[in-house]
């Protein structure tokens, strides 16, 4: 593994991503004791003067209030403050003016023989321009390492562009593509779930599974980041990453060794299986949402375009689609993937829904017969669980009940602690490119969705206007009312509403 006495530089330091999840992770980091000391964290904005100080006072009094805000409660300690700000320093930097900042940084950056790790906390458009000015001035030297934050472009043409810009530059095996759900512990604990457990290597198959549900819900709508949202839209901004890469880890083959090739090379033989969706395909596997006016949890939310403030943008703020994973493994096992804006409840979670048994031999009177289910739930709450059938003990005949094995009794942290970004900075801090993305999984994960976006682009068709504070369009219901199956949604923890 590589160096961990690196100098963290955070270009586009004064950004939401950096002020909302950077800076809390790396302050949890800190307080854990898990930087070297040595490490300094530079974060590059452009509205300070490097020649006055207040400027630099003002940015680092934004930060303090940033973690206030974002950390728990109790997490927030002025002792520890005192010293996660001797390891901040700030340079006004403009990415694209050469002149402006670059030469300081530098000047900064040569006072240590640290690693240092660039942040691109910017918009890809500009990550060209960055890596340009970083070679101009001498900064990327052979070790160096860049972080990348998703989405990389905004379709396959434009990825490959991204891609072919940076690797001017950085050796592949420098580059960091950033997935912050792939920092979270219980995706890692479906790695260990499925490749330690002889049941689960048994049982993890179109011969038991029926079908697979992967659901990222979240309440928020526009969160003021209005201009980037609309032209993402739910599959650029959380499909193309987040719920794929899930995808990925349910089902791809077991690696020989638990290293980055190794899982790399895995997950995109899944990208690559995923069976093509054309044409009229598009129509039957795939429903694309809006919302409108509704009440999110108890509070009233305006409708998209309202919102927006652009009554013809066609973005989608919700996506629901059937795939199908050509191979050995899977044929035939539908894997149901949905994600949205101002739905009912923030949840993710994965759901593996196994077959029925074969043959019922209890009477009609025993009570229902639920097949097995394995949930793996991401948020709000860590947690998995494993449905199983067993007798109701209270009564004296024969009663079918559904008991849950939660298998994650033992985990003591707060799971609101536990923090995705600290757990993947940490890892590019140590080198570790293991739960970052390979640019051919960036590309396959392009080649599968650019058919779709291109259908919706061109179709008269808008996205079909759903209730904010409801589980989305009903259509997405009928997608899998078609194959039998239906959304698994908390509370009811069975019915869609
Ligand atoms: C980000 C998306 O990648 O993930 C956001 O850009 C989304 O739109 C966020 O809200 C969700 O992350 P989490 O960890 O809160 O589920």
């Amino acid at each position: 593994m590589s160096q961990t006495t690196v100098d963290i530089v955070i270009f586009g330091g004064g950004g939401d991503l950096s002020l909302r999840k950077l800076m809390p992770a790396l302050y949890r980091a800190h307080v854990n004791q898990e930087l070297d000391k040595s490490i300094r964290i530079i974060a590059t904005l452009r509205s300070v003067s490097n020649s006055a100080d207040n400027g630099r006072d003002e940015f680092v009094n934004r930060i303090k209030q940033a973690l206030q805000k974002h950390l728990q409660a109790q997490e927030f300690n002025p002792g520890h403050w005192q010293a996660f700000s001797e390891r901040l320093c700030v340079v006004g930097l403009d990415i694209v003016d050469t002149n402006k900042g670059w030469p300081e940084l530098s000047a900064l950056l040569s006072l240590s023989d640290n690693t240092p790790l660039f942040y691109f906390a910017l918009p890809p458009s500009v990550y060209g321009t960055a890596c340009e000015n970083l070679a101009e001035h001498n900064l990327i030297h052979p070790d160096a390492r860049v972080v990348l934050e998703k989405p990389i472009g905004y379709d396959r043409e434009s990825a490959e562009q991204i891609n072919n810009k940076v690797g001017e530059y950085f050796p592949e095996a420098n580059i960091y593509r950033i997935d912050h759900y792939l920092g979270k512990e219980t995706v890692q604990n479906l790695m260990v779930l499925r490749f330690s457990n002889y049941l689960f290597e048994q049982l993890w198959d179109s011969k038991s599974i029926d079908h697979v549900q992967i659901t990222l819900s979240e309440t928020v709508g526009l969160e003021g980041r209005a201009g980037f949202y609309d032209n993402a839209g739910a599959v650029r901004d959380m499909v193309q990453n987040h719920l794929l890469q899930l995808l990925c880890l349910v089902a791809m083959e077991p690696a020989s060794k638990l290293c980055a090739k190794e899982i790399r090379a895995e997950k995109i033989k899944v990208l690559n299986a995923l069976r093509p969706l054309t044409g009229d395909d598009i129509k039957q596997n795939t429903v694309r949402g809006q919302y409108g006016f509704g009440v999110v949890s108890g509070c009233e939310q305006r409708g998209y375009l309202d919102e927006l403030g652009n009554p013809t943008s066609t973005t989608e703020t919700f996506v629901a689609i059937r795939a199908h994973i050509d191979n050995w493994r899977w044929a035939g096992v539908p894997f149901y993937l949905r994600t949205g804006k101002c739905l009912q409840q923030r949840y993710s979670e994965i759901v593996i829904q196994y077959k029925p048994v074969s043959h019922r031999v209890f009477c009609e009177d025993a009570g229902e017969l639920c097949s097995n289910r394995l949930v793996v739930r991401l948020q709000p709450d860590e947690n998995i669980q494993l449905e199983l059938m067993t007798k109701d003990l209270e009564r004296t005949d024969v009663h079918l009940q559904k008991m849950s094995l939660n298998l994650n009794e033992g985990s003591k942290q707060p799971s609101n602690i536990r923090d995705a970004y600290k757990r993947i900075l940490l890892d590019a801090v140590r080198g570790d490119s293991t739960l970052f993305t390979h640019r051919d999984e960036v590309d396959a994960s392009w080649k599968w969705l650019d058919p779709m976006l291109d259908y919706w682009q061109k179709s008269k068709d808008s996205p079909v206007e759903y209730s904010a504070g409801t589980w989305g369009p009903t259509e997405a219901d009928q997608l899998l009312k078609k194959d039998g199956a239906i959304w698994r949604n908390p509370k009811n923890g069975e019915q869609s509403q």
